[in-house]
């Protein structure tokens, strides 16, 4: 049995969009993440959102035949039903949905199965899939006049189910939505305007890196010190090359293996790089990040984007356009909102500057990942004083919230605080009297990293005097999660 057998439904004018539901939301494991240990396999979190859509688009599901379990489904259907949410009707096959029409239609064979005799063609179409993912397809034929390099599916990551029905209510027409407001973006920044973007790592805040005037108003925004210098962000590696006055072996093979992604290469700048942007340094950090949204929106700027992560200097760094609203609003000229980060910290920063490579900031992508593919570096905790002024993000203080965060062996002493907010990663058998925020019930270090800075936004919200966490092990992304916890746990910068 499927989840709620096909209703005789009529595409209604009031309801001209539709959200393809994959069958696995509903048994999705970091969905169990929000839930108390041991509750229900069903998030609330699922289930208000889809309250909350109900009246306004057409719910069908999606699953894949074969291997059904009845007893789940059963489960499923009364709870949606208890909650007043009709599904209209299923489809079988995920890839079906996936493999759209190029203007973003569904094959009127699909529509057809999907509401016998009524084919009228929906207007939008969503597809909420597994890990809080949300596709939205290419609703727009191209005029010719500006070419779109945005591919024709967008997938965009959330945190909550809360953020992305918010999103979706607040971008109909979601596809058009984002070209216009990155051809915007993109002409603002052109002029030597402020705009907040979506990375894969974390939300950055953009100007022309050649514009001198355009990057201190960067600083100005973030009020960051003029000591702590820039990354530059390009969306081809051909945008790097005037920048950089010698690109090594090595650094070439990084950026062939990682590019675009999570690694920010330091090399020696040429002249059309200021020196506001470095900081007066001889050496420049470049990176191409994968996000489609920041790769379009630098692309149609013509421009390199000097991007710091957009938060006030010192403070946690924001993985979604509100956390960017929240500190900075009033101080850009526009913001992407292109949903939460998918890596959620920082890329990894990485020096050619002296003789060996140098791992300067742990970040998205691992020391081992990066060996892997040139060999030994230096990295770790043996900076020098010198090393230190070259690139403050070694400060021992930063990431902070402003409720004290304190890092422990055993969380289990805290439990009976209810004024301690505890940051879980893994499960624990312990109730605890203050509020809990699951970095990953899996014990993924992946999702910890995505959910790191949220989850520490979360906890700061709520007026606690301390915030506790222990350190994950120390392998892949994890260590790089550890470098952001001990940062924080140093206290807000003076
Ligand atoms: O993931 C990221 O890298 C994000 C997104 C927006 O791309 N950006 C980011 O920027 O984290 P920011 O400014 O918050 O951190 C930049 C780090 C700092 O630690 C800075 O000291 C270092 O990069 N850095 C920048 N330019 C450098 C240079 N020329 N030499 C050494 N370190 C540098
Ligand atoms: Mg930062």
């Amino acid at each position: 049995m499927a989840i709620l057998n096909r209703t005789s439904t009529t595409v209604q004018d009031d309801k001209r969009s539709l959200i393809f539901l994959d069958k696995k939301i509903f048994f999705d494991e970091s969905e169990k993440t929000r839930l108390s240990a041991g509750a229900e396999v069903l998030s609330g979190d699922l289930i208000t959102a889809l309250k909350e859509i109900r009246n306004r688009f057409l719910l069908v599901t999606v699953e894949e035949s074969g291997n059904q379990d009845t007893t789940a489904d059963t489960r499923v259907n009364s709870i949606l039903s208890q909650s007043g949410i009709d599904i209209a009707s299923t489809v079988h096959g995920l890839q079906e949905i996936r493999e759209l029409h190029r203007d973003g239609t569904i094959p009127p064979a699909v529509i057809e199965r999907l509401f016998p005799g009524n084919f009228i063609p929906p207007e939008q179409i969503y597809l909420i899939h597994t890990g809080l993912k949300l596709t939205i397809f290419c609703d727009e034929a191209s005029t010719g006049e500006t070419e779109s390099c945005l591919p024709e599916t967008l997938t965009l990551s959330f945190h909550t189910y809360e953020d992305m029905v918010s999103w979706i209510l607040s971008h109909p027409r979601p596809y058009q939505k984002l070209r216009k407001a990155l051809l915007l973006g993109a002409d603002i920044l052109a002029k030597g305007g402020l705009v907040a973007f979506p990375t894969e790592t974390v939300y950055g805040l953009g100007a022309d890196a050649t514009d001198p005037n355009a990057v201190k108003k960067i600083f100005s925004a973030k009020k960051r010190p003029f000591y702590d210098p820039l990354i530059v962000h390009v969306s081809e590696r051909d945008q790097m090359l005037p920048l950089v006055t010698d690109l090594p072996e090595k650094a070439s093979l990084l950026i062939s293996r990682f590019w675009p992604g999570p690694l920010t290469i330091v090399l020696p700048k040429s002249s059309l790089i200021p020196s506001i942007v470095t900081a007066g340094f001889p050496s420049v950090a470049i990176r191409m990040p994968s996000n489609p949204l920041a790769l379009e929106l630098i692309r149609l700027s013509g421009k390199p984007i000097a991007a710091p992560s957009a938060n006030l200097f010192g403070c946690t760094s924001p993985t979604t356009a509100r956390h960017v609203q929240e500190q900075l609003e009033g101080s850009y000229d526009a913001i992407i909102d292109g949903g939460g980060c998918t890596v959620g910290i920082e890329s990894t920063v990485i020096s050619f500057v002296g003789e060996t490579p140098r791992i300067l900031r742990p970040g998205g992508i691992d020391q081992a990942a990066i060996e892997s593919c040139i060999g030994k570096v230096l990295s770790g905790e043996q900076h020098s004083e010198e090393e230190i002024s070259e690139s403050p993000g070694m400060l021992p203080s930063h990431y902070a919230t402003a409720t004290p965060l304190r890092i422990v062996e055993d969380l289990n002493d805290y439990a009976s605080r209810k004024d301690v907010g505890v940051l879980l990663y893994g499960t624990s058998s312990q109730v605890f009297s203050g509020p809990v925020e699951y970095l990953s019930i899996s014990g993924d270090p992946a999702e910890a990293a995505k959910r790191l800075y949220q989850a520490m936004r979360r906890l700061d919200s709520l007026s606690l005097s301390l915030i506790v966490v222990k350190l994950l092990p120390e392998n892949g992304i994890g260590l790089a999660v550890n470098n952001r916890l001990l940062k924080a746990a140093a206290g807000p910068q003076d």
